[in-house]
């Protein structure tokens, strides 16, 4: 995760990596032959990259992960998913699964029927990218592989040293079926620690 300056819980971008370039000019030449516009990737993080722009403003980059130098401190893991809130769920399927080519891997309807939330994947996991039907757009929140439930137990311990409040959890989602924890930011970013998510 990156910290940049601007508005509080505003996404400045986001970031998928592929193991190869030939990976990433894939994507990029379905996003062309959809009749997106190909941006420039800002991601330190990527080389051969590109970036695309989503319905609701978001600027997605693709690119090769530049490999990491160094270890960190703390407990860490990867940066696991994204889940948007949108006013307009179909419209995010139709970007993300239909123009990028994400798989469509689950859905929450309405009782009429309309999306409530759709997931989106891009690897062997039940979701990289999702979207919750909301009356605001941006992000709902983000999520922290953990690997298992011993770690996001760990996370609990640590953030009660520190007097972080737990938000919603432990507990088990229903689409994805994985632990999790969820916690609030100072910029009222909801972040979330978890684990088992279901692979598809
Ligand atoms: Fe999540």
């Amino acid at each position: 995760m990156i910290v940049l300056p601007g508005e509080s819980r505003e996404m400045a971008h986001a970031g998928l990596a592929c193991r190869t370039a030939e990976g990433v000019a894939l994507i990029c030449s379905r996003a062309e032959a959809e009749g997106l516009e190909i941006l420039e990737s800002p991601s330190p993080y990527f080389e051969d990259g590109f970036a695309v722009r989503d319905p609701d403003g978001h600027l997605i980059c693709f690119g090769k992960a530049i490999a990491e130098s160094g270890e960190h401190e703390g407990i860490h893991g990867p940066t696991q998913h994204l889940t948007f809130a949108s006013l307009d769920v179909e419209r995010f399927v139709d970007f993300y699964h239909g123009k990028l080519g994400f798989a469509l891997s689950d859905r929450v309807l309405h009782d009429n029927g309309t999306l409530a939330t759709a997931f989106t994947t891009s690897n062997h996991e039940h979701h990289t990218i999702a979207c919750f039907k909301s009356d605001r757009t941006g992000v709902d929140h983000h999520s922290y592989e953990a690997g298992e439930w011993a770690t996001i137990r760990d996370w609990c311990d640590h953030f009660a040293t520190q007097d972080v409040q737990l938000m919603r959890g432990p507990g088990r989602r229903g689409p994805g079926n994985n632990l999790f924890i969820l916690i609030e930011d100072p910029d009222k970013n909801w972040i979330e620690v978890s684990a088992e998510l279901e692979v598809i």
